[in-house]
Parts: structure tokens; sequence; C-alpha cells
């Protein structure tokens, strides 16, 4: 079976469905659509799935080019009816693994899409999971449920593996293709199958001898992310109290030409990734009776990050003789890092609950989120429209905060329209002030 399956591969006639179409799974098909795979998307969002048929775009960064490609491709097509799963050769599993609200993995997403594809696997199948995880979350949880809901036999009836994404949206050096792929198998002819998929449309593979390896691959990367990200928030604040600027710190650190990376030290975490991905180890290791000292201290600084930024907002407005009280508070940026819209555990929000609580008037300007939408966590925030970009408005407000460092806004005409500045993100480093009490690093 596997080798009429390897040579499917090989012929591009092997049917590629991906269950998930947000942010991994819709460049995921455009990276098998641009090598002539056929692809069958799959998401109970029905308005992603009508926008995807339609051309219509639903990720900024993603573009309309991509859009309009896929919805008039011969080959690719997506669907609500989870009833056509059998007709992918390959299902990659690509839904959201949330933390719940006592911070201990949602598995309840990943949990549905194994159980809608149990239901419908059929011979020589291969499904992939794609969805951050914790390890031994193939090995324990999806081979075994599909196997009870199939009554089929994974490494003979069919073939599983896991292989984390690496996306890094808005990163305009690196798309889905040119980033290599950590694959693991649940045994020697699922990595095999696996491996051949990937290397159609992906500049490399990388093999890890199971599935469980490359959990922990991506969790590692993750956890590695958020530790060095907390330790620069940490240095900023030691150095600021000495009146150290951290971002020329970091960026003369950086002329090291060896055992030195650079991390940009921020308003605290955000994204899909970072500030959740390491809790699911450490949810893990528990039962292993370890601890995870380093994750949860990281955790701890970059989650007290937003409280420190505004303690700073609240100095800056005592030298214009104001307090957060009352005053007219404008944050520019929602999304959670620079040009994308994706605002998903964006600190912004933090700022917003904190300078609500402390009866501040809030707004925001974000051009690539026009309007609130609905999110998980920040539901009292839903339907707040970003503010306008004008003069007259800007200046109308006591204090502006940078969250976020988005490329498209005019830092140079913010500086001439604001009195009162808190940078979280040296957005202002060029700019050159004569007004007194102007720009406050934070
Ligand atoms: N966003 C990133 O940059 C990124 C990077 C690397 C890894 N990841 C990981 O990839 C996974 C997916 O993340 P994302 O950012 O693409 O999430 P997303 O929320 O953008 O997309 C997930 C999609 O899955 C759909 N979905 C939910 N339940 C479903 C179900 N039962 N059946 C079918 N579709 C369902 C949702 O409607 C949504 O369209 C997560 O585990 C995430 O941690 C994300």
């Amino acid at each position: 079976m596997i080798e009429e399956l390897l040579d499917k591969v090989q012929t591009k006639k092997y049917k590629i469905g991906i269950v998930g179409l947000g942010y991994v799974g819709l460049p995921l098909m455009w990276t098998f659509f641009n090598e002539g795979m056929p692809t069958i998307g799959f998401d109970i969002d029905e308005n992603k799935v009508n926008n995807l048929n339609e051309g219509v775009p639903y990720i900024k960064h993603l573009g309309k080019d991509m859009m309009e490609k896929l919805s008039k491709s011969t080959i690719c097509e997506s669907t609500t009816d989870f009833s056509r799963l059998p007709e992918a050769d390959a299902i990659l599993m690509c839904v959201p693994t949330p933390l719940d609200h006592h911070r201990e993995p949602d598995m309840s997403y990943v949990v549905e899409t194994t159980k809608t594809v149990g239901r419908y696997l059929r011979k020589g199948q291969l499904v992939i999971l794609e969805s951050t995880t914790y390890p031994l979350t193939t090995e324990e949880l999806i081979t075994p449920l599909l196997e009870e809901l199939s009554g089929l036999k994974s490494g003979e009836d069919f073939y599983v593996a896991y292989s984390p994404e690496r996306e890094d949206p808005g990163n305009p050096d690196f798309n889905t293709a040119k980033i290599p792929k950590v694959v693991g198998g649940d045994g020697g002819e699922a990595l095999k199958l696996a491996l051949a998929l990937y290397d159609t449309a992906i500049v490399k593979t990388v093999p890890v001898q199971n599935t469980k390896t490359a959990e922990a691959v991506k969790l590692t990367e993750n956890i590695f992310r958020s530790v060095n990200i907390a330790l620069v928030n940490e240095l900023k604040v030691v150095y600021h109290s000495m009146g150290i600027d951290v971002h020329e710190v970091l960026e003369a650190a950086a002329t090291k030409p060896f055992g030195f990376m650079k991390f940009t030290p921020g308003p605290g975490l955000g994204g899909h990734c970072i500030p959740i991905d390491p809790f699911y180890l450490t949810w893990k290791a528990r039962e292993y009776e370890q601890h995870t000292r380093f994750i949860e201290l990281a955790g701890e600084i970059n989650t007290n990050m937003p409280a420190y930024v505004i303690d700073q907002t609240m100095k800056a407005l005592n030298k214009h003789r104001k307090s957060i009280n009352g005053s007219k508070i404008l944050i520019i940026g929602l999304a959670y890092k620079p040009n994308v819209d994706d605002m998903r555990e964006s600190p912004t929000f933090k700022l917003f609950d904190i300078l609500n609580d402390l009866g501040a008037d809030i707004s925001f300007y974000d051009s690539y989120v026009p309007v609130i939408t609905p999110t998980r966590e920040h539901a009292d925030w839903t339907g707040l429209n970003s503010i306008e970009w004008k003069e007259e408005i800007i200046s109308s407000y006591d204090a502006v905060i940078i969250s976020t460092n988005h490329s498209d806004v005019d830092y140079h005409k913010l500086g001439d329209w604001s009195n009162c500045i808190i940078d979280t993100r040296n957005a202002m480093k060029d700019y050159k002030s004569n007004k007194e009490n102007h720009i406050f690093k934070a």
C-alpha cells in the first residue's frame, strides 16, 4: 500500500485535506496549491469557507492575490461538509490549542476534530496533527481515538504523524514553503509518507524519531522565545531605573558575532503561541512530577509587563499634572505584533483593562484592526472602532501609549501631534523632540 501512496504523492495525484483554515491552515493550503497538489479545505466556520471559495481575504497579511487564485483554482476547494473527508489522501489538522480559564491545555478543538476525522477515516489515509501541543498528544490521544472510532489500525490500515507549524505571520522573508519542517511519525511508514508529502512543497524536512520528539521540538522553540523575552523585559526595567536605554544596550550587544541572540522587550507577550504553548509542557510535566521553573518565572515576568507600562504612564501623566483617572488615553497598535491583524492574547487588551479600571477614557488606533471582533478572552471590548488618523483627533488625547509599532504609522507626525507619548517599542527612536516631558520609554 505504501509504495502506491508514495507514487501518488510523486505524481501529484495525492489530495490534501486541511482541517482548520486559519493562520496556519490557509498558508499551508497555498503552499501545496503552488506546487500543483490538489487540496480540499475544511472548517466549521462557514464565513471562512465562503470567503475562501469567493476569493474574499480574511487574514490581511496574506493578501488578495492568494485568495483570488485559490478561489478560481480547479484543484482547490473548501467546504464545511466533513462527510467529504474520505476524498482526501492526507488530512492535516490545524485547529486551535488555547489555554482554558485555569491556564491548562484546552484540547477540545483537537479532540472534536480527531473524532470527526476518526468517524470518516478510510484505509490508506495519512492523518497529521499540526497544532502545537504537549509531548505524547499524538501517541496517547490522537492515535487511540482514531483507532477506536474507525476500527482501523495505525501503521497497518492508516498512518499518523505529527508535524508542527513554524509560521511567522507577516515576516516577508519566510513563508510556509521556506521554513524547514520537523516531522515525527507513528512508525517508519507513516514517517516516510509524511516526509514525501512535505518534500513536494517545503524547502527541507527534518525527520525525528517519533511524534513525541516532534511535539517537544515545537514547545522547546517557543519556550526559548518566552524565556528570552522575559529576560530582556526584566533587563528593561532594571536598566531603566539606572537611566540606561535597554534598546541601545541590546543593539550594541547584538554586534557580537557569536554567543548572543537579540530579543526585543515590549509591553508583554501576545499572540496565539508564545504566551500559551510553554504552559502545555508545564501541565504535562506535572504528570511526571517535574517542575518547569523557567517557564513559570518567564510567564510571571511577561505577565507583569502591562502593569509596568501603566506605572510609567502614571508617571508620565504626573509630569503633566494629570492622573490616569479622567484622562483621555490613546493606544497605538492593538495587534500583538507589527504589521499583522492578529489581536489574539495582545497585551494591549491588558492595558485596556487596567486603564479602564483606573478610570481612563480609552481609544485605540490600528489600521490592521479597524474594529475589535469577538475574542475568547476580551469580549468586553468587542465592537470598539479604531479612531481616525487625524491631527485634531490624535492631539486631543492626554497621553498616547505605543503598544505595537506597525510600520504604517507616521511616528514623526505622532510626535508633532501629541504632547505625551509612552513608547513601549522604541518606535520614537528617530524622533527629535523639542517639547518638555514629551516621550517616555516604558
Ligand atoms: N498562528 C500562528 O502563527 C501559529 C504558528 C505556529 C503554530 N500555530 C498553531 O497552529 C494551530 C492553529 O493555529 P491558527 O493560528 O491557525 O488558529 P486559527 O484560529 O487562526 O485557525 C483555526 C481554524 O480552525 C477552525 N476550527 C476550529 N475547530 C474546528 C473543528 N472542529 N473542525 C474544523 N475546523 C475547526 C477555526 O474555525 C479556525 O478557522 C494552533 O495549535 C497554534 O498554536 C499557530
